[in-house]
């Protein structure tokens, strides 16, 4: 099988094609990206494979997309601007990249009759308190001057024209909606919580948490996620469906922060930030965010093995090995004298 992956030197591309490449002697993969969120270190290690070739360049460059489909077996769509903070920061190039990158991609596996799986995102619940969130549940999006509202309005809208390729030409396509999916290689740089918190405790810098830290999430380790984006691609009942990937164990940001810290031994403060301070007025967050997995475990028997605790260490472990430091689970030094955590903001709630 010859893989095309789309946004394939991002997190979750990487190890997407680290995945496909073990699978089989015969695979090999494409990876097709810009490098805007994504960086050619987390590909480097597959450098002067024969079965590797990465393609630096734009979804949106049709020329450049169509060379690449045409001679790919299967896609990963992957690509896009991904984050609250890089849509908070670059709105209008977020919404282009996401609505623009996925038709280009849409409409070249329908011309090419190519099997497609398109990556979306648990943002598309928005606010929904429907939990565990179901694959038919509704959508509940804020107003469109949140601009917070963009990214999930935007890749809602990827899946709509999925489907709607699926029902006018059969087309084989398969949407994952992906819950916070996290692991070594995820950089912090555009918000994400875990690789910035384990940098701070690392550094003992005040571990920063946005709001009053009740927030829960669950936390899905990108090897589990990657798992079962290769199997909903290969599996022919997964066609034209909707499919929740990620774990289903909620722990509340602030509890996430006191993990980080026990496990990676460090003396930093938890520190509450007031998200009025942390991003721009009218920021709106959601309280929980649990997926239902039992489509996924119906179709490709999927079940998340991996712990809260592996994606801890494995997270900080890669950001030690970046800012050149001991792993943490190898440390045998107690940490000095813990700082004290400060309390979080009384005062308005998050809505
Ligand atoms: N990481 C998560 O928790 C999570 C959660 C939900 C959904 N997702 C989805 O998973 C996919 C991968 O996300 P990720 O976490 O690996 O983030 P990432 O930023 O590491 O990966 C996205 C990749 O797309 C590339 N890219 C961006 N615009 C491009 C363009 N115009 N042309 C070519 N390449 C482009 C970036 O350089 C990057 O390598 C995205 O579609 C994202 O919406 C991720």
């Amino acid at each position: 099988m010859r893989y095309l992956i789309t946004g394939g030197a991002g997190f979750i591309g990487s190890h997407l094609a680290d995945r496909l490449l073990a699978s089989s002697h015969d695979a090999s993969v494409v990876l097709l990206d810009n490098l805007s969120t994504g960086s050619y270190a987390n590909v480097e290690h597959l450098e002067g494979r024969a079965s590797v070739r990465l393609l630096i360049g734009s979804v949106t460059d049709e020329a450049l997309l169509e060379e690449a489909v045409r001679e790919a077996d299967a896609i990963f769509h992957l690509a896009s601007a991904v984050g609250v903070k890089l849509v908070l920061d670059k709105p209008v190039q977020s919404i282009e990249t996401i609505v623009k990158g996925t038709n280009a991609v849409l409409a070249l596996a329908r011309r090419y009759r190519r099997p497609v799986l398109i990556a979306s995102t648990s943002e598309v619940y928005g606010k929904s308190k429907d939990l565990p969130f179901r694959e038919d549940g509704d959508q509940v999006m804020g107003a469109t001057d949140k601009q917070r509202w963009a990214y999930a309005s935007a890749k809602a809208l990827e899946e709509f024209l999925a489907l709607a390729h699926f029902r006018e030409s059969r087309l084989p396509v398969v949407i994952a909606r992906l819950f916070n999916t996290v692991g070594p290689r995820q950089t912090g740089s555009y918000g994400m919580v875990l690789p910035n918190f384990c940098r701070q405790a690392l550094t003992g810098q005040p571990i920063t948490v946005y709001g009053d830290g009740k927030q829960r999430r669950c936390f899905c380790h990108v090897s589990d996620a990657v798992g079962a984006l290769a199997r909903l691609l290969a599996q022919p009942d997964a066609r034209g469906q909707v499919v929740n990937v990620g774990a289903d164990r909620e722990i509340s940001i602030g509890g996430l922060a006191e993990r980080v810290k026990e496990l990676t031994r460090s003396a930093s403060a938890v520190q509450y930030i007031p998200y009025e301070q942390a991003y721009r007025d009218g920021f709106e967050d959601m309280e929980r965010r649990v997926p239902c997995l039992e489509k996924a475990a119906r179709l490709i028997g999927y079940a998340p093995r991996h712990s809260l605790d592996d994606c801890i260490r494995d997270t900080a472990a890669h950001q030690a090995r970046l800012l050149g430091l001991t792993p943490p689970e190898t440390r045998t030094e107690k940490p000095p004298m813990s700082a004290p955590s400060r309390k979080p903001p009384r005062g308005r709630r998050r809505k």
